[in-house]
């Protein structure tokens, strides 16, 4: 196949470089093995890109970004630059990226791999079999809202303000591809808000509802975002596609993230709007962050950074197969017991972040043999 799949690397600050180091192993394999190319180029972000340019993200990494197929990402920030000002800090490399290219999608899903259930930190049989898919609205809210801003008041104190806003179009577009995933699966839809107490889960729940006349077959319910986090933890297997903000997906998706085992498992895509010619926009990332107690130690898991790249090869390249075989590889990998010291139980063997890249290799040439 010819080389026209542009990739952009974009490995971030912490454990970010190991874990898309394991990456570029699989890139490398698929390569040699299926004979699939990519266009890869690497630029910094966060922290790294802080520390270059003065910026978390500078207007070339941007626009390398804005032209490519997918951008890849490893995680940013760290404590280093915990006292650099907030549009300078390693978040704001993230955010900007999500902004700029408009991925108003974060999907996010929590999988349950069975290898791992008992490392659930709930009870097995509420968990074992789990897959359920956030998806986060991730340009809007209270993330971006303004005013956005802490102003002095006369008795010396201050006032900090966020805005939590919503438009129609901007919650209209995220419940349909809530509504369409939720076709792809099992159908059934949480619309999750505040409605009993903010305006914008009022607005948020009569378009959730209006859309839902149009997938009739679909079953959607209205959840308070409260009663959510109590139900992912009471009862999770609930749960198909949950379409939520940007705030409440930050929150919601860390504890479905947990009910899996592992933070270091679960990889996450965040899609913009199709073109006319159906093209999306995207960005790949693993949903744990940086971890900077343990980065450079090749001790980090790389298997949601593994894992979004399969999730790259679905959702950008239209390659399900290789996707498959990807998950597959992984889920052998730790049914043999393999295990990184974040998801380490007893009986198994405790590996590196690159032994475990190297046995998803060697996984994946004995399932393409
Ligand atoms: C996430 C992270 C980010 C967020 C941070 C790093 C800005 O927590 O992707 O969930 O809050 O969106
Ligand atoms: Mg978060």
């Amino acid at each position: 196949m010819a080389a026209n799949k542009k990739l952009l690397f974009l490995p971030g600050d912490g454990i970010g470089p190991e874990v898309m180091g394991q990456v570029r192993r699989i890139i490398d394999w698929m390569d040699q093995r299926r004979h699939v190319s990519f266009d890869l180029d690497e630029d910094l972000v966060g922290g790294a890109a802080y520390d270059a340019h003065g910026s978390a993200l500078s207007d070339a990494t941007l626009d390398k970004a804005m032209n490519v197929d997918a951008v890849m990402l490893g995680a940013v920030g760290g404590p280093k630059w915990d006292n650099v000002e907030r549009h300078h800090r390693p978040e704001a490399g993230l955010l900007t990226l999500r902004k700029e290219l408009d991925l108003f999608a974060n999907l996010r899903p929590a999988t349950v791999i069975p290898a791992l259930a008992e490392a659930s930190s709930l009870k097995t049989d509420l968990v074992s079999g789990l897959d359920l898919m956030i998806v986060r609205e991730s340009t809007g809210g209270a993330y971006f809202g303004l005013p956005k801003e802490i102003t002095d008041l006369p008795d010396g104190g201050k006032r900090a303000v966020d805005t939590q806003v919503y438009t129609t179009a901007e919650i209209d577009r995220v419940c349909r591809v809530a509504f369409d995933l939720a076709g792809k699966r099992g159908g059934k839809l949480h619309s999750v808000e505040k409605a009993n107490v903010m305006e914008t889960g009022v607005l948020w729940r009569e378009i959730a509802t209006e859309i839902g006349k149009e997938y009739p077959d679909i079953e959607l319910h209205h959840m308070y975002a409260d009663n959510c986090a109590m139900q992912l933890v009471r009862e999770p297997k609930q749960f198909d596609v949950i379409v939520t903000d940007n705030l409440f997906g930050d929150i919601l998706s860390d504890c479905a993230a947990m009910l899996t085992g592992s933070l270091g498992m679960l990889p996450s895509a965040t899609l913009s709007g199709a073109d006319e010619s159906g093209r999306r926009r995207a960005m790949y990332e693993p949903v744990h962050g940086s971890a900077p107690d343990i980065a450079g130690q090749d001790k980090a898991n790389p298997l949601a950074t593994i894992l979004s790249y399969a999730m790259t090869l679905r959702y950008s390249f239209d390659m399900g197969e290789d996707a498959d075989l990807i998950e597959k590889a992984v889920g052998n990998v730790l049914a043999s017991g393999l295990r990184t010291g974040d998801i380490m139980q007893n009986g198994m063997t405790l590996v590196s972040c690159t032994a475990m890249g190297e046995a998803v290799t060697v996984e994946l040439d004995k399932l393409a043999a």
